[in-house]
């Protein structure tokens, strides 16, 4: 279950578009193929695939389901051999929506790049992603996940738990940094804090967030 779930369970959703009831929730999905259409060549009887179910109206190809039918040129792809489906589970909202992030903000090489809630979903995408672009990332996240941080290859690590996260990166960047990406929408972190200047954080902040 991903916060976007939770997102269309409230409604939020509805505006943007249309959805059918009995809705059923759920986007991502893996599974084994058990029946194709007539005509149908990309997939065989049989394969397991993942993939992303977000096709309007919204609730027609909900996952949370045992069987879901699906056009045959949705998101999805075959479970590359020895990827766990579990964890192929776990890939597509979060996995295209950080290189969605990372690939809208290039090129990154040399530049620094702090990621709020560098340790949830989108964040752990979006931390890799960044890094193998040639950013300098600074990841904050609570000191549980700076081991993994650490594995991904991250500059830097800022844990909001034990002092505010603006200070501390204003102190260690004072001359600002180059790109912020915020996953968590703190407003009173990230987005309350006084600008530092043109090429401060803050303005980082403006100019560059994304509402993913
Ligand atoms: N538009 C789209 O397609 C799309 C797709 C996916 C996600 N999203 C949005 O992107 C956001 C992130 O999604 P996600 O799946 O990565 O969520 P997630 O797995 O719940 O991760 C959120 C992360 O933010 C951290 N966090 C929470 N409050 C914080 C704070 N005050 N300061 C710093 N870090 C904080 C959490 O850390 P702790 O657990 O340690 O507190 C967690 O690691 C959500 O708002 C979601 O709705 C949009």
């Amino acid at each position: 279950m991903s916060p976007g779930d939770r997102h269309i369970a409230a409604g939020s959703w509805y505006s943007s578009m249309p959805a059918t009831f009995p809705m059923i929730l759920g986007a991502d999905v893996v599974g084994r193929v058990e029946q194709v259409g007539e005509g149908s060549e990309r997939f065989s009887v049989g394969d397991e695939v993942f993939g992303q179910l977000l096709i309007p109206p919204l609730g027609s190809t909900g996952t949370y389901a045992e069987y879901v039918a699906a056009p045959e040129g949705s998101p999805l792809a075959r479970i590359p051999a020895g990827v766990d489906p579990a964890v192929a589970a776990a890939v597509p909202t979060t996995g295209m929506t950080g290189l969605g992030i990372v690939e809208s903000l290039e090129p990154l090489s040399g530049k620094s790049v702090l990621i709020v809630g560098a340790g949830g979903g989108v964040g752990s995408f979006a931390t890799q992603f960044a890094v193998e672009a040639g950013a300098r990332v600074i990841a904050n996240v609570r000191a549980a996940n700076e081991e993994r941080m650490r594995s991904y290859s991250v500059t830097e690590i800022v844990d909001h738990t034990a002092a505010p996260l603006p200070e501390q990166v204003e102190r260690a960047h004072p001359d600002g940094i180059d790109v912020l990406v915020d996953l968590a929408s703190d407003p009173k972190g990230v987005r309350g804090t006084r600008g530092a200047g043109a090429h401060g954080w803050n303005g980082a902040h403006d100019a560059l967030r994304r509402e993913h």
